[in-house]
């Protein structure tokens, strides 16, 4: 398998009804994603061709759509279809399937014109799996205010404010950010937060302030059928510093530790800057979870 100019993605895209060499897929400079940020996303990871929970992705797509005034192009089955087929075109293997849906071309004023047809554009990557040392070693982050916008709940193409956080996290010397409103924990600049407090896996309640990840939901599933003791509740900022363990989750990251935290190590004791035992136990069921993935569903096994 090559990749495209620049390794930029997989050699095969979708755009607009059709599959093509990444080199010949082009968009309006007019394109309201372009001019205005006025788009949707999603990122699926497919294993051999078995999505990690690509209908909720889909669904959440919807959720987004919806919450844009946008009509959703394709149906869910419709989705799949496109999805497999461009995976299989690209030679199959472990890819993150990018989705991405704006409103449409149009005269650049910010009042939405009715009856757009959406740019509908997918390509794959290769997934971006952590490697072996980040499980190990884990990650650096600093706490920094969460000034991003009040509909954090979209899965929107804006997405100036979690850059800007993230490039402030990385000019800080870290590898991420923790972010907090009003004294509070919401998630990071691509992925939601939790931490482990005297045994208790503490999550955040998604609202209009966090992204509901699809991951944080696997992992909250995991945890209560393997028993381990889990709450939903608002988290200050004080017992996120005085964390036993702090982990990220996402579904190119899947679950990743966090051990040094504004520069001191994450937990107590001997243990103190290492990777916890509950983040090990998470990440095993990880790892379970995915070898028991569900079949090849019937759009791939029919082509
Ligand atoms: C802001 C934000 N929060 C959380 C997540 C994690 O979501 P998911 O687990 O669905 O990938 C993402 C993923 O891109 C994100 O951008």
């Amino acid at each position: 398998m090559f990749q495209s100019q620049q390794n930029m993605c997989l050699p095969i895209v979708y755009l607009n009804g059709k599959t093509m060499p990444f080199e010949d897929a082009k968009i309006s400079p007019l394109d309201r994603g372009f001019i205005f940020g006025d788009g949707v996303y999603e990122v699926i990871p497919y294993y051999q061709g078995r999505g990690l929970r690509a209908r909720e992705h889909l669904v959440r797509l919807q959720q987004s759509m919806d919450e844009l005034y946008m009509t959703n192009p394709y149906s869910i089955a419709e989705w799949e279809a496109i999805i497999h087929d461009l995976i299989k075109q690209n030679g199959g293997g472990n890819v993150a399937v990018y989705i991405q849906v704006t409103r449409g071309v149009a005269k650049r004023e910010f009042a939405p014109p009715q009856g757009l047809t959406p740019t509908v554009f997918l390509m794959a990557n290769l997934l971006p799996t952590p490697k072996p040392e980040i499980y190990a070693n884990g990650i650096s982050a600093v706490s920094i205010d969460d000034n991003r916008w009040l509909r954090c709940q979209i899965k929107s193409t804006a997405l100036l404010g979690a850059v800007l956080l993230k490039h402030e996290s990385l000019l800080e010397g870290a590898d991420e950010a923790v972010l907090f409103r009003e004294g509070y924990l919401t998630e990071s600049t691509a992925s939601n937060i939790a931490i482990v407090k005297n045994g208790v896996i503490l999550c955040v309640p998604t609202d209009n302030l966090l992204l509901a990840g699809i991951t944080y939901v696997l992992m909250m599933e995991l945890a209560k059928k393997a028993g381990m003791p889990l709450e939903v509740r608002r988290v200050l900022r004080r017992e996120v510093k005085s964390a036993d363990e702090i982990w990220i989750l996402s579904s190119t990251k899947e679950v990743v530790p966090i051990v040094k935290l504004d520069g001191k190590p994450v937990g107590h004791g001997a243990k103190a800057g290492l990777p916890g035992e509950k983040f090990k136990q998470m990440l095993q069921l990880f790892q379970d979870y995915k070898r028991d993935l569900p079949a090849v569903q019937a759009a791939l096994a029919a082509s």
